[in-house]
């Protein structure tokens, strides 16, 4: 089939996105399909675009927000002023964060009547807004650890959980602006950074343990993984830099937790009414009750990222979960209609 892979763009995780972007075109060549690469800050690619672009490399840091805005203010192509979309069967996003993970391009998408991979505008919405998510993980009996919710000017928040704690965006990705405060002095720094990526903040109580990840793939749950870092938290850099991670597929948990990982994670995927395919991320306390910190509708997709690394131990390689979920989209678009 005809593939426009969009990727890139310009919200925080642009790297990541063309990183993942780069991949799944070469996934999908080799899965036999003709690609058209669209980054969508910058349009179609030619094959000397491509070319330039193979030694990229995501670096320790988010592009900066100067030049983030550059690249919003330079390049106003819309997706759909860059390329016919109508003329391929399937538009494969591997945008993360921004506009194409939170729906708005879905909304797009489901109104001009094209075929796009993983969820449609409503769980992605759901998904990508984490107050929200944990309203309905409540609502459908999933743990999730406890919260309150601020704006980024209340740095003198009256905190209800208590430390250490988490600040974080509430719609973010990538751990961007997300802080490990200790005490109470810590706390106005923290929620002023993570202000700075969105108007709506949240306090998460900090969960001390082990760090669990699972992909769902067509209603049904992969592999387990277990993410390894030094720090507490699984930060920018250890999640794009070779070696400073270490990832354990399947990950060594009893089979009952496991099971358990398997039901709640299909259980939010179900509930925040997400299609095609999702990652959903855990923590295990130190007594090993588990606790859901969100679902990804647009989870990292190089080979080695962690929804890749999911489906492969459960015996899918890359170039076929591509291509599986290009089929579930096309799937998809010919029910609906
Ligand atoms: N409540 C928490 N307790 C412990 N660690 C957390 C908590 N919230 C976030 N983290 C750490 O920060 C990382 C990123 O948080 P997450 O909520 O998954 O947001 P993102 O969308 O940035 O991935 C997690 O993978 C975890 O390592
Ligand atoms: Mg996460």
């Amino acid at each position: 089939m005809k593939v426009a892979v969009v990727f890139g763009g310009s919200s925080e995780e642009r790297d990541v996105s063309i990183a993942s972007g780069l991949q799944v075109i070469d996934a999908l060549r080799l899965a036999g399909h003709e690609v058209v690469a669209v980054d969508t800050a910058q349009g179609a690619l030619s094959s000397d675009d491509e070319r330039r672009l193979q030694q990229f490399q995501v670096l320790d840091l988010p592009p900066n927000s100067s030049a983030l805005a550059e690249i919003r203010s330079s390049s106003p192509v819309s997706v759909f002023g860059s390329i016919e979309l109508k003329e391929v069967d399937v538009v494969f996003i591997a945008l993360h964060g921004g506009s194409g993970e939170d729906g708005s391009l879905q909304a797009l998408l489901e109104v001009s009547g094209i075929a796009f991979t993983g969820s449609g505008h409503t769980g992605s919405t759901l998904a990508m807004d984490k107050d929200i998510s944990k309203r309905i993980m409540q609502a459908a009996g999933v743990p999730t650890p406890d919260w309150q919710m601020c704006s980024p000017a209340d740095t003198s928040v009256d905190n209800e959980l208590g430390y250490p704690l988490i600040v974080k965006p509430n719609a973010q990705g990538s751990t961007i602006g997300l802080s490990l405060v200790n005490e109470a002095g810590g706390l106005p720094d923290a929620i002023s950074k993570a202000g700075q990526f969105g108007d709506e903040v949240m306090l998460e109580k900090f969960i001390a343990g082990r760090e669990l990840t699972v992909g769902i793939l067509e209603d049904k749950a992969l592999a387990v993984g277990e993410i390894i870092v030094d720090s507490e938290v699984f930060d920018y850099r250890s999640k794009y830099q070779r070696g400073a991670a270490r990832e354990v597929f399947p990950a060594e948990i009893s089979t009952e937790q496991t099971a358990m990982i398997h039901a709640l994670g299909l259980r939010v995927h179900k509930a925040l009414k997400l299609k095609a395919f999702s990652r959903v991320d855990f923590r295990m306390d130190e007594s090993g009750a588990l606790w859901v910190l969100e679902a990804n509708t647009v989870p990292g997709l190089t080979a080695m990222s962690l929804l890749p690394q999911s489906a492969q131990a459960a015996g899918i390689e890359f170039p076929t979960l591509c291509d599986q979920i290009c089929r579930l989209a096309l799937n998809r678009n010919n029910t609906e209609k």
